[in-house]
């Protein structure tokens, strides 16, 4: 039989034991103890400097917590399934340790304002740390850029071969991503931190509170202006689990071209020991499993969020139990963003080579520079639309004779229009198709390095 409960006299008898296995929140929600004690210190701050307890006993309610952060940190506090959550868990422990005057500290207070306070500190935390990790993943995207603005290589629409591009430009686009990432959890953050301390069960409390004492203490930039609202809001939650999705979909993007290019038909990178394992059974094998965790776990960050989305949709004011799975989504979205930075960084950093002997020829084997003939033409008059119909052709042609449009004759070219010249040869080689792309944000080797400064401008700002 469990021991009865700490909720009131009203009950007689303890819970049936799996009942309280269901009900308990505390095998997970300890992930937040450090932040229920520091919540709980400014909460008891506040009551005496309100006058609602004596200074002297918000003295000892502080001490006494703070006997439990150091009691955690030292592997002698382990609440069990009795404490139910992290919250009863540590106002029991603090009882014990500062006998009766503990039982004060709940005063004005509910674990429902409780709850939502220690989240939001929380996820404060874990945004700031998934934001600096961006930052080292823009870094080292950057640096591989900045030595490979003239590493061309093949562009992609349709996953066919479009029009060769520089390789620091292809990566500059997940720096763009990540510093949308970046800003986004910026912003998520301007939600994510404000206080819905004192808003109580869900009305207010009858004592004299003074809860921007409290935000202020804890680094709140406002406070919730609706009590209901406050303890029951749930949307800085769906917004994080929404901006680390697509931290996820820019991470799984980018894994699945890695994957490609690893891959024997691309042989663009070479995977290198430290990031790639083997096969059981084939010896020959490398296999990157670290983007195909990184696009496999993409998955269940989605499903955080849809979870979240499903558990709100039908909850009516204010606080209802259902929103104690809110946490192990929340918990789990964080962690899975950071191992997979973490990973993705790593990799990037000193897992891939780029086989440049390969990219190079690659860029040569195909009519990627189809384009930059019907843009030769355009600029010698032809109408654009008739210059891609003649270019057309000229790429059938060539395909029935087995050659590319850099083996045509300089007669052949002109059979097929006058304004062909000599100097045509120059403007389809692949390094001229890709310089001639000097449009804003284009792949111009002018550009690529214009963006680069930029970029490193943007990685400093704060
Ligand atoms: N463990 C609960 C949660 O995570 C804390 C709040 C409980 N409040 C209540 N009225 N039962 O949501």
């Amino acid at each position: 039989m469990t021991k009865k409960q700490t909720w009131s006299q009203r009950f007689e008898s303890a819970l049936h034991p799996a009942i309280a296995r269901f009900n308990a929140s505390i095998g997970f929600d300890i992930e937040l103890i450090e932040y229920d004690i520091t919540g709980s210190q400014a909460h008891a701050k506040m009551l005496a400097h309100t006058g609602i307890i004596s200074h002297e006993e918000g003295e000892i309610l502080f001490t006494g917590l703070e006997q439990i952060r150091q009691e955690y940190h030292q592997g002698q506090f382990q609440p069990g399934i009795d404490s139910e959550d992290v919250h009863f868990a540590v106002e029991k422990r603090l009882t014990e340790i500062v006998g009766d005057v503990g039982k004060k500290l709940h005063t004005a207070r509910s674990r429902n304002d409780q709850v939502g306070t220690d989240t939001r500190l929380y996820l404060r935390d874990q945004i700031q740390q998934i934001r600096q990790q961006l930052r080292e993943f823009q870094g080292v995207i950057l640096d591989i850029a900045e030595k490979n603005v003239e590493t061309l290589i093949p562009g992609y629409t349709h996953l066919q071969r479009a029009q060769p591009v520089s390789l620091a430009h292809h990566l500059l686009a997940y720096f763009q991503m990540a510093q949308r990432d970046w800003e986004r959890l910026a912003d998520v953050y301007s939600r994510v931190n404000i206080s819905p301390l004192g808003c109580g069960a869900l009305a207010g409390t009858t004592f004299p509170i003074d809860r921007h004492y409290t935000a202020n203490l804890l680094h709140f930039d406002h406070v919730y202006a609706n009590s209901l609202d406050g303890v029951s809001d749930r949307d800085f939650a769906i917004e994080f689990l929404c901006a680390a999705s697509i931290i996820m979909v820019h991470l799984s993007r980018l894994s699945e071209e890695v994957i490609l290019w690893a891959s024997e038909e691309f042989r663009f990178v070479t995977l290198k020991d430290s990031c790639a394992t083997g096969s059981s059974i084939m010896p020959q094998k490398k296999n990157p499993d670290v983007p195909e965790l990184v696009r496999g776990k993409t998955g269940r960050v989605f499903g955080h969020l849809q979870a979240m989305l499903v558990i709100m949709k039908g909850l009516p004011l204010a606080y209802n139990k259902d929103l104690q799975e809110d946490k192990e989504g929340i918990f789990d979205s964080v962690n899975t963003v950071k191992a997979c930075l973490e990973a993705m960084t790593i990799l990037l950093q000193e897992g891939l080579e780029f086989r440049h002997q390969r990219l190079a020829t690659a860029v040569t084997e195909d009519f990627a520079n189809a384009t930059d003939v019907a843009d030769y033409l355009a600029a010698r008059g032809v109408p654009f639309r008739e210059a891609y119909n003649i270019v057309g052709k000229v790429v059938k042609t060539s395909i029935a004779a087995d050659k590319l449009l850099k083996d045509l004759q300089l007669e052949e070219w002109q059979e097929i229009h006058p304004a062909f010249a000599a100097d045509i040869y120059e403007a389809i080689a692949p390094r001229q198709v890709v310089a001639a792309r000097n449009s804003y944000g284009g792949t111009g080797f002018f550009q690529v390095r214009e963006a680069i400064i930029n970029a490193r401008t943007q990685l400093s700002g704060k």
